[in-house]
């Protein structure tokens, strides 16, 4: 009978440990307090499971900076397990041959069941899953201090009349009518829930999905244009490079009244220990109670070549669609569960509005991509029309008329 020297166990038994536990680096752009709250219940759970965790965070809203860095690390052969990429984007990456195929857990664990199929597809490529999905956030959202309305005499608006008529009240009151960060993301972000407020689904889905020319030299682009030029007349001097999440501190504090901003907002009222309904609300953006714009965060996985690190990546997916990571996770990003079928009783009122909404504008048509979130159109196509929106947002030299003529350029972009 052969015996194993306690030295050679020893050693054995540390191989198992580390033939099991596998380094997973995961690139991100969460680094506000809501959002760094929600990425440690990521990091936690992959810890759990006796993994070691290797933060990869970009600070920089929108992801715009994150993308950069991961270009050049997977050009330099050094991909992350896991990079938050979206939309179109992830048909990119795929294209580059650089993805991971997860289709042998995804069939194990039902994914094609547990996900709402126009969110699977978007993460196949070539019928193959090559990411994972964390939540549903909207974007067309208002965010509104509810002291500082009733200090002007305002009320939440549901149209853009009735927003200018509430900005109007609130200059007058002395207060920033609207909280905004004058980053090209965030002038995009406002851009399109304008949009979707002055359009309708129908007149978004053709302009800023499609790309129809005829759309987006009507009549009425140039009305959505010239209403969000008007917005930034209620913004303050100091808008320009703020942070999106500095903007919300101004609606926390009741120094701005409003701000137009996806739910990753109200993870910030809540890291802030604020309560909706009482020190803050939520409404669709004007105009837009009747239409959603999606924006989806997933993981695209990377080729590994070490086995720990892949198995590590695996658990990483397999963890992100449970039902208690979607839960805790969600719950301080501000969005919604992906993973269909939960409950939603930890959820406030304005998830439970916009779980509501997800579901019923699917039937009705008016669950729209958002084009600033980088889920409706192809990278160098959104670049393009962000560059001009923003361009238009910050001269004031520039007409409507003239920016609507750059923005059907901007639109051929490939
Ligand atoms: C992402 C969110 C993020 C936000 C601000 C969006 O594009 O989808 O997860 O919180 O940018 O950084």
């Amino acid at each position: 009978m052969t015996t194993i020297p306690r030295l050679g166990a020893l050693a054995l038994a540390c191989a198992c440990l580390s033939a099991r536990a596998g380094d997973v680096e995961v690139l991100h752009w969460w680094t506000s307090g809501g959002e760094a709250k929600a990425a440690a219940e990521l990091k936690a759970t992959m810890q759990k499971k006796g993994h070691v965790w290797k933060d990869f965070a970009v600070a920089g809203g929108g992801g715009d900076s994150a993308m950069t860095v991961l270009k050049s690390r997977v050009v330099s052969g050094n991909a992350p397990a896991a990079a938050q990429i979206k939309g179109p984007s992830i048909q990119e990456w795929a294209r580059e041959g650089v993805l991971a195929n997860m289709d042998t857990l995804a069939k194990a664990e039902k994914w094609d069941e547990l996900l709402p199929k126009a969110i699977a597809d978007g993460l196949k490529y070539k019928g193959s899953y090559v990411a994972a999905p964390v939540n549903v956030h909207r974007v067309n959202w208002i965010w509104a201090n509810p002291e500082a309305l009733k200090k002007a005499g305002a009320k939440l608006p549901t149209t853009w009349d009735e927003f200018f008529v509430a900005a109007e009240a609130l200059k007058k009151a002395g207060i920033i009518p609207v909280a905004h960060g004058g980053q090209n993301w965030q002038d995009f972000t406002t851009f399109e829930s304008v949009a979707l407020g002055v359009g309708g689904a129908d007149f978004y889905k053709k302009a800023l999905v499609q790309l129809d020319a005829a759309t987006l030299q009507g009549p009425t682009m140039l009305k959505v244009l010239e209403t969000f030029k008007k917005v930034k007349g209620y913004t303050d001097k100091n808008a320009p490079g703020r942070d999106w999440n500095l903007a919300t501190a101004m609606v926390i504090k009741g120094e701005a009244g409003m701000q137009l901003m996806g739910d990753w907002a109200k993870g910030e009222f809540v890291a802030a220990g604020k309560v909706p309904g009482k020190d803050f609300v939520c409404a669709a953006a004007p105009g837009t109670a009747k239409s959603f714009t999606y924006n989806v965060d997933s993981f695209a996985l990377f080729q590994l070549k070490n086995t720990a690190n892949q198995k590590a990546q695996q658990d990483l997916a397999s963890a992100i669609l449970s039902p208690e990571f979607q839960e805790s996770f969600n719950l301080n990003k501000g969005s919604i569960p992906v993973r269909l079928g939960l409950k939603l009783d930890k959820f406030d009122d304005c998830a439970k509005l916009s779980a509501a909404d997800f579901v019923a504008t699917a039937k009705t048509g008016a669950l729209v991509p958002s084009i600033a979130h980088g889920m409706a159109v192809p990278s160098a196509t959104e670049g393009a029309i962000k560059d001009v929106v923003s361009q238009f947002w910050n001269d004031d030299k520039m007409s409507p008329a003239q920016a609507q003529g750059r923005l059907v350029t901007a639109a051929r972009t490939k």
